[in-house]
């Protein structure tokens, strides 16, 4: 297999009864790539999404991570490949602090009987938000009390702790302000900046372009489109979607 892929799939295929959610599916990403996957609903991209994280066991296909044939079977062993996900619910822990949700299950310990080490705790945790350059002015907060695109930033913050090589977000600015968006859309270049291949599901098509290197588009099941960003336009893209890729404009 070719090695010039962080990961590669190959003929994904899972039904559902008689819903064939993917039929063949192919997807390559290269490290550092940021690749946007969309289509419209039911076209298949959460359960790519989670046959890529390990929660789905498809009926068919091959992976291949860094050139090597690989079996991703349960989330366990996508988080051994480094393949890490930031679910739609973020999965936060709403009381606790930021620095308690980035460490949560994992938190550093002093070594007599176990006890958290606070002070390592908050300083780890500064050293990777400023690391990301994200912008949060106490690690004490408790994410409840936080904005949208602050949770999302802690999410992926904690994310990366796991040095992934691949990192799947999905719909990180759905239901964000203008600021919001533009400051998730920063951290995702940040976190392509350090190597990391992004994937990334979005319904803001506008999103797709500030930070895209390739988009895919789903369509009942099957990849229909997949080229690098600068062979889209708003409108083509959205013919795509529609199922319909006009491959004549793109040149
Ligand atoms: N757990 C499931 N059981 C039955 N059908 C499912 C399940 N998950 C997804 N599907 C079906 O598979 C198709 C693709 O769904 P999905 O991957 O969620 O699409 P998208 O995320 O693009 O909206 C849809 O027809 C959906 O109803
Ligand atoms: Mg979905």
């Amino acid at each position: 297999m070719n090695n010039e892929f962080q990961l590669e799939m190959k003929n994904i295929r899972k039904s559902y009864g008689n819903i064939k959610s993917l039929r063949g599916v192919d997807l390559q990403i290269k490290p550092g790539e940021v690749l946007g996957l969309v289509g419209d609903n039911g076209a298949g991209k959460s359960t790519l999404m989670k046959v890529l994280s390990g929660v789905v066991i498809p009926d068919e296909g091959e992976f291949y991570y860094e050139g090597k044939k690989v079996k991703v079977d349960s989330p366990r062993t996508a988080k051994n490949l480094h393949i890490e996900t930031v679910f739609q619910d973020l999965s936060l822990c709403d009381t606790l602090s930021v620095a308690n949700n980035m460490f949560l299950g994992r938190e550093p310990t002093k070594f007599v009987g176990g006890i958290i080490d606070q002070k390592v705790l908050h300083a780890k945790s500064r050293e990777q938000l400023n690391r990301l350059g994200i912008d949060i002015s106490s690690t004490r907060l408790a994410v409840e009390n936080m904005s949208g695109g602050q949770r999302q930033a802690v999410a992926i913050a904690r994310a990366m702790l796991f040095q992934p090589k691949v990192l799947i977000l999905d719909e990180p600015t759905a239901a964000l302000g203008v600021k919001e968006v533009d400051m998730v859309l920063k951290l995702i270049k940040n976190v392509k900046e350090k190597g990391v291949s992004v994937v990334l599901i979005t319904h803001r098509l506008q999103d797709l372009f500030e930070v895209c290197d390739r988009i895919m588009v789903l369509n009942e099941g099957k990849c229909i489109d997949d080229r690098p960003m600068d062979q889209y336009t708003l409108e083509t893209l959205i013919k795509s979607i529609m199922g319909s890729p006009e491959r004549t404009n793109a040149s």
